[in-house]
């Protein structure tokens, strides 16, 4: 089967770079970490692509910057990798130009600092290296204020990737805030209204695909009952731009769910779920959405979408879905890896 991905022209050249974080499941000592780097370093020479690797304490930071392609296809392998897990995407966006022009891989280990970084040169890292700054507009913005957020957005100048991956961190943001009381229910809703109504104006460069890919499309929709959609606006509108034919509906509950994906062919099913909003009853509700997907459309690949996080995460596995993306860009990865057969 073909990639869904539209001809993606002059933007698979793209600059683009980002930043994720992992988890080691394998102990990494110093030769081993050297072994990774000196093969990585090979292949993202051949793929134009540069960047640099922190290993501390099992825990990984890698930034890559190159041809927006490249990145994907790197990226999607790297998620494959058994060798780490827990892989969170922290940043993704257009560059102007590269931080480790001179490095396909540069290695840096425990204790080392990182001036390139920290230095903040990239746009997105005033954001990922910031948390202070990410809590201080996810405040402003629970309080009704959106001036600081929409600056940042007009920087972003209709970057979509980048757009995406800044409402992400709010969002982020939003689940500990709301964890240690910071803000109230009130708030967290104004909050994220805001966000999403400035989002949908600003965001406003998704490419057009032809009719005729509408039968492959991608349902996207919140899980029914969810308190917000703004993980569906976000989860839509990358894969949109990515390429993919996305259709987008808000079903009120699991019976309207099922029979909207029973009336149209669908290639693969996105249900976003807030990770903003602990509770108890998620997997209940995620579980039930899973069960109706699967009797409407047996077979088809289902995603779950959002920074879900739950204690048991086995049990948050066991709920029928095929994947879970906790960032818009596993998403991507995720369906091109699909339609490729690669899972
Ligand atoms: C934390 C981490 C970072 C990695 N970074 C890169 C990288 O920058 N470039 C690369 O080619 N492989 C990297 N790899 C290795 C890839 O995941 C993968 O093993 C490699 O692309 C070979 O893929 P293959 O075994 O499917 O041929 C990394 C692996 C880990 C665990």
């Amino acid at each position: 089967m073909a990639s869904p991905r539209i001809e993606s022209g002059a933007d698979a050249g793209k600059l683009v770079s980002m930043l994720y974080r992992s988890k080691a499941t394998v102990p990494f000592r110093g030769a081993d970490l050297a072994d990774l780097a000196t093969g990585a370093a090979e292949r993202n020479r051949v793929r134009k692509v540069t960047g640099a690797l922190f290993h501390d304490d099992g825990r990984f930071l890698q930034w890559i910057e190159g041809p927006r392609e490249s990145v994907r296809e790197l990226f999607t392998e790297i998620c494959r990798d058994s060798r780490h897990t827990d892989i969170d995407v922290v940043s993704f966006g257009s560059a102007g130009h590269r931080l480790f022009a001179d490095w396909n891989l540069r290695l840096y280990r425990q204790g080392q600092t990182v001036p390139e970084l920290l230095s903040g040169a990239a746009r997105t890292l005033r954001y990922a290296g910031g948390p202070e700054a990410v809590s201080a507009m996810a405040l402003e913005l629970a309080d009704g204020d959106s001036t600081g957020f929409l600056a940042a957005l007009e920087a972003m100048d209709g970057d979509v990737a980048e757009s995406v991956a800044l409402c992400e961190l709010l969002m982020g943001r939003y689940a500990r805030l709301r964890a240690d009381d910071a803000v109230n229910d009130a708030g967290l809703a104004i909050g994220l209204a805001l966000i999403q109504g400035a989002f949908r104006r600003h965001s406003i460069h998704v490419r057009d695909y032809p009719s005729t890919e509408r039968g492959k499309a991608l349902f996207v929709a919140p899980v029914p009952g969810e308190p917000h959609i703004l993980g569906a606006v976000l989860a839509s509108t990358a894969l949109r731009n990515d390429g993919f034919p996305v259709h987008y509906e808000l079903p009120l509950d699991c019976r309207e769910l099922g029979s909207l994906i029973g009336r149209q062919a669908c290639q693969g099913v996105v249900l976003a779920s807030s990770g903003v909003c602990a509770r108890p009853e998620r997997l209940d509700t995620i579980r039930a959405a899973a069960e109706t997907v699967r009797r409407a459309a047996p077979g088809v690949r289902l995603a779950l979408y959002g920074r879900v996080e739950h204690p048991d995460e086995a049990a948050l596995r066991m709920t029928g879905v095929n994947a879970i993306c906790r960032s818009t860009i596993q998403l991507s990865s995720y369906f091109d890896c699909s339609a490729r057969r690669i899972h």
